[in-house]
């Protein structure tokens, strides 16, 4: 696996302050920082429209969506707009063989239709306060045993509750605190947030257009896709947080988003609020080298292998199709995302651009007299090339066996069983023999296949073994060589042949006659305990590295904040609430080729392929394509739109972001960015990356003229 890394003779100057387009900003710095540039490109609002420290402003209307994704409230009765991909579990988990709404899409016709979903939240951001001071003097006077308080969650969370007062926490019920690290450390914020737990699913389009295109096109522009979903919140009669109760009403927000269907053109201002996850902007240049050659290197080796075969599976059989597609989906999530990292990383020359930032650090240190600074790149290039095996071993025990091989996940906790079957208590036994069942049947689910967990299994065990040493492997996998002679593919028939979770027939018969030397001998359990041991193991001893590691790098923050001067640079994403603006851009990916940048429905009809599933277009769009009928929401020349591009700094967490015009109005929701952009992460691609965003104008047509369900644009303003 190792690579050879062609240093390229280039001369890289180093900016001094971001990009033109680049950034992640934060609401409270965004005046000083960028506010000006913003109005240089067209913006035709104030800094306090955008955000007001006491007063309603435009990031009201912007909240976190479930876990991970963005939403943003278009109504002044709870409307919440996201994306198709953020809302597809509870799309999901509402359909059934009668009712399919992944694959039909669902309207509710009425408020009484409107679907609760347990455990889903809607999550508005109240207030954001520097607490730098606060937390820089605590730090002070706490004990700290591992070194990490500056940039632990619970550590931090409990100065928030402290901060804020138990009395005030319960007096506002829904309302949560928390305290996040910036700058690696070198800044601190607190957020106030109403977290809403009563959310229902009000209309979501077919996957079909929900999720158009799917993995051939995820990642990719020219896109097509009608990814978004509708919600609405739901709040006591005095508007707080409730759980679901039937006599719970609509949100009354602060703060909703006008729309306009006025479209976009190309070089329109735009800019997103929204909460992107983790971006890795202060990487050095040993860590770009570690990223590539190994987390990447072994996550797209490992993936094309076992991508591979399961797609021949999927091929071959319509169950195992739907039983894998959305494993498949999400292992070419990351698949074509580390894939796009890579390209990124070469072609921008992410490692040289880094270690020419170091270099001008050191010398700037030197004059300034800092020598803490070369002290921590000394240090931090010391951390990653001691912990090189580990991670090494640790990225290959993730991805081939531990994510690879799906039996690896099997329950393997049979102890409290095996003691009840040696016993005598009945009651005991059958108590423990129902809740294994239960286990059994959660692991052998709708989404699994034995057949086609052995098959990868075999290709995946062998990788590892060839890949990685064997004085490196889990001792238990010695059986191998002495049992099997070696060969893998034989030892993981044999655990398919001999244990209880190889099939289900083994399962029977070992529930209709259970012993404890049965279960305690079971090949596949040891073989799961196993590498579940060796994962913790490695967690743990890699976890040594973490605190010095933090704490170096916190350094060597601070030492670029004040070479550049803290206005200049913004801190990576750590899922709290930012603001990214540019502007609408095509973009040329290669050589005398020129992506515009909006797509319209004449591009679905090319994409059209009714023998492919990831390309099939409903008969209702096709006519309504055909018939013109567009309604409102054509663009001047006649044309449907569909998505649009452009150069604001995204990331995942970000997806469902509004996207808005010079005047702040709806004009998107960002969904998605292209593969040559995923490099952004580590490093903005101002020719290069796009964001990928759905039209509103496709959006409400598809409510309105695909859906028939033109009622829920009354609620909206609309201009
Ligand atoms: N690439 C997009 C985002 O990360 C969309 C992912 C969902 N779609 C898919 N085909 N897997 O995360
Ligand atoms: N598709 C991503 C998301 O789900 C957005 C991105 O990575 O650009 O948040």
């Amino acid at each position: 696996m190792k690579k050879l890394i062609l240093v390229w003779a280039l001369s890289v100057s180093v900016p001094p302050c971001a990009d033109a387009d680049e950034g992640m900003w934060v609401l409270p710095l965004l005046k000083q920082q960028k506010f000006a540039e913003m109005q240089a490109l067209g913006l035709k609002l104030q800094d306090y429209d955008i955000y007001h420290p006491d007063s309603s402003s435009l990031k009201d209307a912007v909240v976190i969506f479930g876990g991970g994704c963005t939403g943003e409230i278009i109504s002044p009765e709870g409307l919440v707009l996201t994306n198709h991909h953020c809302g597809y579990s509870q799309i999901q988990r509402h359909s059934t063989l009668e009712h399919d709404y992944l694959t039909d899409g669902y309207w509710a016709l009425t408020r009484e239709q409107e679907l609760p979903n347990p455990g889903l939240s809607v999550t508005f951001i109240d207030k954001i306060e520097d607490v730098t001071a606060y937390v820089a003097a605590r730090l002070e006077k706490d004990e700290d045993l591992g070194g990490m308080n500056f940039l632990s969650p619970a550590y931090l969370n409990t100065l928030a509750r402290e901060k804020a007062g138990e009395q005030f926490l319960q007096e506002h019920p829904g309302t949560e605190v928390e305290i996040r690290a910036f700058y690696e450390g070198n800044q601190y914020y607190m957020f106030t947030k109403k977290k809403y737990s009563d959310v229902r699913l009000v209309g979501a389009p077919p996957s079909s257009v929900g999720k158009f295109g799917a993995d051939t096109d995820n990642w990719m522009w020219p896109r097509h896709t009608g990814d978004f979903s509708l919600f609405r919140v739901y709040a006591d009669a005095n508007g707080n947080p409730a759980e679901y109760a039937e006599t719970n009403v609509p949100l009354r927000p602060k703060r909703w988003l006008k729309i306009s269907i006025k479209g976009i053109e190309e070089n329109d201002f735009a800019m997103m609020i929204g909460f992107p996850g983790r971006t890795n902007k202060y990487y050095t240049s040993w860590e770009v080298a570690e990223r590539r050659d190994i987390d990447n290197a072994v996550r797209i080796h490992i993936r094309d292998l076992r991508q591979k075969a399961m797609l021949e599976e999927m091929l071959k059989d319509p169950d195992v199709r739907i039983r894998y597609a959305s494993k498949y989906a999400s292992s070419t999530n990351a698949h074509k995302n580390a894939i796009g990292a890579d390209w990124a990383i070469q072609k921008r020359a992410f490692e040289q651009v880094r270690q020419a930032e170091q270099d001008k650090l050191i010398a700037w240190a030197e004059q300034m007299n800092k020598p803490e600074y070369p002290e921590a790149l000394r240090m931090l290039e010391q951390i990653v090339s001691d912990r090189k095996n580990l991670r090494f071993r640790s990225w290959m025990l993730d991805e081939a066996l531990a994510r690879g091989i799906e039996f690896t996940g099997i329950p393997t906790d049979i102890q409290a069983v095996a003691d009840a079957l040696k016993g005598k208590d009945k009651a005991r036994q059958q108590e423990q023999i129902r809740l294994l069942t239960l286990a059994y049947h959660r692991f052998f689910n709708a989404t699994y296949s034995p057949k086609v967990d052995k098959k990868i299994a075999k290709i995946m065990l062998k990788e590892y073994r060839h890949l990685v040493p064997a004085h490196a492997q889990p001792a238990r996998f010695s059986i191998i060589d002495k049992k099997f002679k070696g060969d893998t593919d034989r030892f993981v028939e044999h655990l398919f042949h001999t244990s209880i979770y190889g099939n289900p027939d083994n399962f029977s018969a070992f529930i209709q006659n259970p012993s404890a030397r049965v279960l305690e001998r079971d090949p596949m359990i040891l073989f799961a305990k196993a590498v579940q041991e060796e994962r913790k193991a490695l967690v743990s001893a890699l976890s040594d590295f973490d605190s010095n590691f933090a704490s170096e790098r916190r350094t060597y923050v601070k030492g670029l904040l004040e070479m550049y001067g803290d206005q200049a640079v913004f801190p990576d994403a750590n899922s709290t609430i930012r603001l990214t603006y540019g502007q609408v851009k095509g973009y040329s990916p290669r050589d005398a080729v020129y992506y515009q940048c909006q797509t319209t429905l004449d591009g679905v009809m090319e994409k059209e392929d009714p023998e492919n599933w990831e390309f099939v277009v409903p008969q209702r769009l096709k006519a309504l394509y055909e018939a013109h009928d567009f309604g409102p929401y054509r663009m001047a020349d006649g044309k449907m739109p569909v998505a649009f591009s452009a150069t604001t700094h995204t990331t995942g967490g970000n997806s469902g972001s509004p996207v808005l015009n010079a005047r702040g109005e709806l004009t998107g929701i960002n969904f998605d960015r292209n593969w040559e952009g995923v490099g952004g992460d580590i490093q903005y691609l101002p020719d290069y990356q796009r964001s990928i965003i759905v039209d509103i104008r496709y959006v409400l047509f598809l409510i309105d003229k695909y859906a028939g369900a033109g009622y829920l644009l009354k609620e909206m303003e609309i201009d």
